[in-house]
């Protein structure tokens, strides 16, 4: 399963880098907006330059020609760069023009498992199925990423499936065991995965047992 970070912030995207686990960055005007970055496409270069991976940036037009004029300067930047297209009828429509243009797409704002379908069948790179938003108007957001992950591999679709707006471990652990490819998650959701309190525990047992076992052999020498 790849690991995606979602975030524009620059800090938090070197430090998850630094681990040597990220395979990639999603981005969205939200987050680019809370990131306060200055210009939106340099922005997105300094992402590419600092993620051996992926990297969505989203298109914000929604006809069919500002978005693929758009696409077509955001695919420019730089060759990680995959677009966000939005999951509307012109979003398709881009999508498939796009795909057959030779530039990968990030199909977003899915919310069910048809609408999921219809971007496979345009081509999109990846489909983001948003579990966590379907999941705050009481809908079961991990059902609806299990039952694309079945229906792509029903039809051999290469699209892949982003497991996006995962808000905590439980989430991410979900869709590790349905199969999606790979999941984007808050800066804090990453390092909740690699924590229990065992370790901590643990660790500090060993290295006061380690301590103990010096001094002790510095008395017998
Ligand atoms: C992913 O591509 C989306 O931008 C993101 O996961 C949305 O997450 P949210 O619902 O927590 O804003």
């Amino acid at each position: 399963m790849k690991f995606f970070l979602d975030t524009a912030d620059l800090d938090e995207i070197r430090e998850a880098a630094s681990l040597g686990i990220l395979d990639g960055v999603t981005t969205n005007p939200t987050l680019i907006r809370k990131a306060g970055a200055r210009d939106f496409h340099e922005h997105i270069y300094q992402i590419c330059e600092l993620v051996e991976g992926d990297v969505s940036a989203e298109v914000t037009a929604t006809d069919y020609e500002g978005m693929l004029r758009e696409a077509r300067e955001l695919a420019r930047i730089h060759e990680r760069v995959v677009v966000k297209i939005p999951l509307i009828a012109e979003g398709i429509r881009a999508i498939k023009t796009l795909t057959e243009e030779g530039i990968r797409t990030n199909c977003t704002l899915c919310f069910s498992p048809t609408q999921a379908l219809v971007a496979a069948k345009a081509g999109a790179t990846y489909i983001s199925p948003f579990a966590g938003r379907l999941d705050d108007v009481s809908s079961d957001g991990m059902h609806v990423i299990e039952q694309v992950v079945k229906i792509y591999r029903n039809y051999g679709f290469k699209t892949q499936v982003l497991a996006a707006s995962l808000r905590h471990p439980m989430h991410v652990l979900q869709a590790a065991l349905m199969g999606a490819d790979v999941a984007t998650m808050p800066f804090s959701v990453m390092m909740q995965l690699l924590k229990h309190p065992l370790t901590d525990v643990g660790l500090e047992r060993f290295l006061k047992d380690w301590e103990a076992y010096l001094q002790a052999k510095q008395g017998v020498q």
